[in-house]
């Protein structure tokens, strides 16, 4: 196909507006796969993102469409997930783009999540085609949904599509539309090659594969390539497209979309965002917007059974072969014994690989509380970057400590600029200005710690604002602020996995609420436990698990032993999932239970 009949486009939807189904549409009926290949390919996507409601990522594909001119276009579908601790994969994404669909909900009109995506796709200046989804239900209202698509994101939507994608309604229109009324990629062959990575996975065979698009020259078996980002060269082994499994070709050229695989060893090496060039001839400049994304939420895993040690690490590495962004390292805690202290790019993230380790590898685990990177400047003139509070120096060795600050920029219908405010204010937030973008939408920046944010802030802000607005954060730096550590003592003993770093005027209502969480979780006893928060040698709250009243030995009058054994024996069976602390057991639900304080 020649280059002015390409199309690289992506689907911009709020979860469950239906990219999935028009995505799925789209491939039928432009006739790259069979019925039983699309169940098998298409829709084979992570349990996980199915259960959660969420598509983490979908595999780009290329469809070749006939069109009604009767011209054969390559079009190019490149997926974007819609999270904000994936935000920078989702701008090159976009970045690899000519146009966007922007899938609405007849029923629903915009939400929040859509509007991130949307800005970013405006201001790469893709060609946005608004297409409205499920006309067929009776509470369509496709003339409403057209003059939101106006009012808030400015767009003419006079235009859209109006479509069903359940039932099959307008497809051919959508695929007309992107043929007409999207651009074709510019770009030149003959000058030095530029591609941009968008995406990468492992394969067992080939090494990392990187997702690119070709902006300039062109690029095929046998050639020498160089990442820019480092500097690191590799032979290219094969060079291929989506079809949306993945099919070698002879080379890729300036607008395409593809595949190249290199023999790289470690995905760390396949940047996304990063511009791949000729080793030999190579580019000038690389192309705009590469970032490095490093962790801004570390936690520590541990496994609940000791002996599973290995399994966790073997899982990990697994892990870490598709995903750059995930770091770990070997550590242990007096409490939770040998496991690992672990980056991610947000909460989600977390969650996500939680969730794996414990499906797919079959892994029990405790899981400390999420924390930042802190900086600790020591008296000594040392400079620590802290991601474990348990390892704070003693409190006469510290000069002081810094702390990450993101600037966190939140769009929102204008109403309710109040509730956002107050709970930015009491995040410790420090207002940065407000603008808006129309008289219903504002967008309100604030300087907020880290710290802050990673606990609940996304979903306090989601109900605050009915789900209207959105989050987006970058980090600024780092600022001096007044931190303790605030450490757990059960039954006297300091408990490392539950130490967290909190702002000083934070403590007491920390404390309290962990405290009270604690006790809630942790079962009576045959003696009395005290749990108590502590700032150095200070109790700052303090909760008691009574004693129980009656025990299970005392039935046995201390007469018939082998009774007294088969007792002992079942009660261990019951708390399998404990952990021990001094004479204390611990469930691992206790650990859980204080990550979520409100
Ligand atoms: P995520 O994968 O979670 O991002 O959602 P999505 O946007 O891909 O939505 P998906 O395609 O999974 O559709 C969500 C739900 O809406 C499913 O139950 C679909 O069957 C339904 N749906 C999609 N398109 C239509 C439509 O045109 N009409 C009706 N009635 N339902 C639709």
């Amino acid at each position: 196909v020649k280059k002015e009949n390409i199309r690289n486009f992506c689907i911009i939807a709020h979860i469950d507006h239906g990219k999935s189904t028009l995505a799925d549409r789209l491939i039928e009926r432009t006739g790259v796969l069979t019925e039983r290949e699309m169940e098998e390919q298409v829709l084979d996507s992570m349990d996980l993102e199915r259960e959660r409601g969420i598509t983490i990522k979908l595999q780009p594909v290329r469809l070749i469409y006939k069109a009604k001119d009767g011209e054969e276009y390559e079009l190019n579908l490149i997926d974007t997930p819609g999270h904000v601790d994936f935000t920078y994969e989702v701008s090159r994404s976009i970045a690899a783009c000519e146009g966007a669909l922007l899938v609405v909900d007849a029923t629903q009109g915009i939400e929040a999540q859509t509007l991130a995506n949307l800005y970013l796709a405006i201001e790469h200046d893709l060609e946005i085609v608004p297409v409205i989804n499920k006309i067929d239900l009776p509470s369509a209202d496709p003339d409403f949904v057209k003059k939101e698509i106006e009012d808030v994101i400015g767009i003419d939507a006079q235009d859209s599509l109006l479509i069903s994608a359940k039932e099959g309604i307008g497809i051919d229109e959508v695929l007309e539309a992107i043929v007409k009324r999207m651009p074709a990629p510019s770009g030149d062959p003959n000058k030095p090659l530029k591609a941009l990575i968008f995406d990468s996975f492992y394969d067992n065979y080939k090494g990392a594969i990187s997702f690119i698009r070709i902006f300039d020259g062109t690029l095929k078996q046998g050639d020498k390539i160089k990442m820019m980002s480092t500097g690191k060269e590799f032979e290219v082994t094969e060079v291929g497209i989506f079809r949306p499994n993945l099919s070698p070709v002879d080379f890729l050229s300036a607008g395409d979309v593809g595949y190249v695989a290199a023999s790289i060893k470690n995905v760390s090496d396949t940047r996304v965002g990063d511009t791949i060039t000729n080793a030999e001839f190579p580019a000038s400049e690389p192309l705009p917007g590469y970032k490095k994304v490093t962790p801004m939420v570390y936690c520590g895993i541990y496994p609940a059974e000791g002996e599973d040690y290995e399994n966790l690490k073997d899982a990990l590495l697994k892990l870490q072969l598709n995903d750059a962004s995930l770091t770990f390292e070997p550590d242990t805690s007096a409490a939770l014994g040998f496991g690992f202290r672990c980056g991610f790019l947000g909460l989600l993230h977390m969650d996500i690989i939680q969730e794996r380790l414990e499906r797919e590898y079959n892994l029990n685990l405790v899981t400390t509380a999420p924390g930042v990177i802190y900086k600790v400047y020591k008296t000594n003139g040392e400079i620590i970057e802290l991601d474990n509070p348990a390892n704070l120096p003693e409190p006469t060795e510290i000069d002081h400590i810094e702390e990450p600050i993101i600037t966190a920029t939140i769009m929102s219908p204008t109403d309710y600029v109040g509730p956002i405010m107050e709970l930015c204010q009491d995040r410790r937030g420090v207002y940065q200005g407000m603008d808006y973008l129309e008289p219903t939408r504002v967008l309100i920046k604030y300087d907020i710690p880290l710290n802050e944010i990673i606990y609940d802030f996304f979903d306090a802000l989601k109900s605050r604002t009915k789900g209207y607005a959105s989050l987006d954060y970058e980090l600024k730096g780092y600022k001096t602020s007044e931190l303790v550590k605030l450490d757990i003592l059960i039954n006297g003993e300091i408990v490392d996995a539950l130490s967290m770093i909190v702002h000083k005027d934070k403590a007491y209502e920390r404390a309290r609420k962990m405290t009270e969480r604690l006790k809630e979780n942790i079962p009576r006893h045959l003696f009395e436990i005290p749990i108590q928060a502590a700032i150095g040698s200070k109790i700052i709250a303090r909760e008691t698990v009574k004693a129980l009243r009656k025990n299970v030995l005392a039935k046995c009058y201390g007469g018939d032993v082998t009774r007294k054994k088969k007792l002992l024996e079942k009660q261990k069976e019951g708390k399998k999932r404990m952990r021990q602390i001094g004479k204390v057991e611990i469930p691992q639900e206790a650990f859980m239970s204080i990550l979520k304080l409100d």
